[in-house]
């Protein structure tokens, strides 16, 4: 009997402690998900960001970005860190590549960092650049993973920011002239491209809010931010049909589905107004719907930065549309709140768990957008560009066991199948993210990688969420 206990003791001691079996435990259980139930034409990627990971931030000719400058101010990142050395993907990009080979991915999206093109924001180019996106898009194709590139994820020159940024209407110049270089440059390898990464994060945090870069404040700049950025989306898109053979041509957005604090009208007309703002804003001028005025009547300021013809010049077919969820927002009317005039229910009440970034976690709400931007007849191909969480990453003997992250994976992939089952065009998912990565304005803290990065020595370690992707995707 005593004997008994102790085997029993002992046993249950080593599955707590052996690594090894703690991680099988992963896999165990129920797990109805299966890579086959998506498709074999379904695209498993990872995303990722130039400013987030390449660090050499003021090296081999690239150019001061936004996010350079605005760091170095104190107290604009909550930890005063800056992006210059980041995971130096710059130096690191062969092995970081080979990594997502090793984790069955066969997809990989990341930006190119415009300064690192045009360091002045256009004119002189810096061969170094070219040579450097070259060498990452060889090495993907040697890999047989497929290059998925976003033109625009937020490192807008500093040298066009001292002109006005995204406020200068001349942007559609200086944007026209990199894009004509990427797509000539890159676009013999590179065929699926994203013009824009999520429009309204940046010109809402860093034109309104100012707490992203370039840390402008007010509606003024954010009005004719916004009016540019729709322009350079729709331009961007056409830049790149006309200049690549076979393109597949996307652009990406932010997006929550709005949920009712409660079943009262005054909520629900809250709800329409956030919708028009976080959801439609982009998304409806690129299918040809213009602005969404009528349930947000403030965006009328927006015709005010209208030149001749503006109207007839926002829209573009593309050929998918990126998807980037990672909660929901619930609302309730408030008047006190300027032109919304609701606010959003902290996350913490609704008694679901929450992330490091305070996201509620609710796999439902990426099936709820899924299905609410497939009602648009323009959309013609759904793919989630961006998807996953930050939560804390405790090293144990080596390891890091992210339950909480293999969870969240295995739910929102629920939700996807079940988009996909109900006949949705949705066609691929790519995680964000590969790496730990400089999260803008939190600085390192927040960790959203599949791999652990060490940012002190530049060590990789794959957590227990790469391995259950590993074994997912065999
Ligand atoms: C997105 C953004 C990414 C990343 C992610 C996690 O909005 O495109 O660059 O930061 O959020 O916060």
């Amino acid at each position: 009997m005593q004997r008994r206990i102790w085997i029993k003791q002992l046993s249950s001691a080593a599955l707590y402690y052996n690594p090894i079996v703690k991680y099988a435990s992963l896999f165990s259980g129920d797990d109805a998900l299966n890579k086959k139930m998506f498709g074999k034409d379904f695209a498993w990627g990872v995303s990722t960001a130039a400013a987030q990971i390449e660090g050499a931030a003021t090296e081999y000719g690239k150019g001061k970005s936004i996010w350079d400058e605005f760091s170095s101010h104190k107290g604009k990142i909550k930890t005063d860190e800056s992006p210059e050395k980041a995971c130096d993907f710059y130096h690191s990009y062969k092995t970081d590549i080979a990594l997502i080979k090793q984790l069955g991915f066969t997809n990989f999206r990341f930006s190119i960092s415009w300064p690192r093109i045009f360091p002045d924001g256009y004119g002189y180019m810096n061969q170094n650049g070219i040579d450097f996106y070259n060498n990452v898009i060889d090495t993907c194709l040697e890999l047989g993973i497929t290059p998925w590139v976003t033109l625009y994820h937020w490192d807008l020159p500093q040298a066009l920011q001292n002109k006005g940024g995204w406020i200068n209407r001349e942007i559609l110049l200086w944007f026209s002239e990199y894009v004509h270089i990427c797509a000539n440059k890159f676009g013999d390898r590179v065929k699926n491209w994203m013009v824009l990464n999520e429009p309204l994060a940046f010109t809402s945090l860093g034109y309104l809010l100012g707490i992203h870069a370039p840390g402008m404040k007010g509606f003024k700049h954010f009005f004719s931010a916004v009016h540019h950025a729709a322009l350079c989306q729709s331009l961007g898109g056409q830049i790149l049909r006309n200049n690549v053979e076979d393109a597949n041509v996307g652009t990406t957005f932010s997006c929550a589905p709005i949920y009712a604090y409660n079943e009262n009208n005054k909520h629900n007309e809250a709800v329409k107004r956030y919708d028009a703002f976080v959801n439609r804003l982009f998304l409806e001028p690129s299918l040809g719907l213009g602005y969404p005025i009528h349930d947000l009547p403030v965006l009328k300021h927006l015709e005010k930065c209208y030149k001749s013809n503006d109207e007839n010049k926002l829209a573009f077919d593309f050929d998918f549309i990126g998807i980037q969820n990672y909660t929901r927002y619930v609302v309730r009317d408030n008047i006190f709140i300027p032109y919304l005039h609701g606010l959003q229910v902290p996350p913490k009440k609704l008694g679901n768990d929450t992330t490091d970034m305070k996201w509620e976690v609710y796999p439902d709400g990426l099936y709820k957008i899924v299905k609410q931007f497939s009602a648009y007849k323009g959309i013609k191909k759904i793919m989630i560009t961006e998807n996953g969480a930050a939560f804390h990453d405790g090293l144990d003997n080596g390891l890091i066991h992210d339950n909480q992250r293999v969870n969240y994976f295995k739910e929102y992939l629920a939700q996807v199948l079940k988009a996909k089952n109900e006949g949705i065009n949705v066609d691929g998912y790519f995680v964000w993210s590969l790496l730990d990565n400089f999260e803008w304005a939190e600085g390192y803290r927040p960790r959203f990688g599949l791999v652990y990065v060490d940012f002190n020595t530049q060590q990789r370690i794959l957590k227990d969420s790469a391995l259950w992707f590993k074994d997912f995707l065999k």
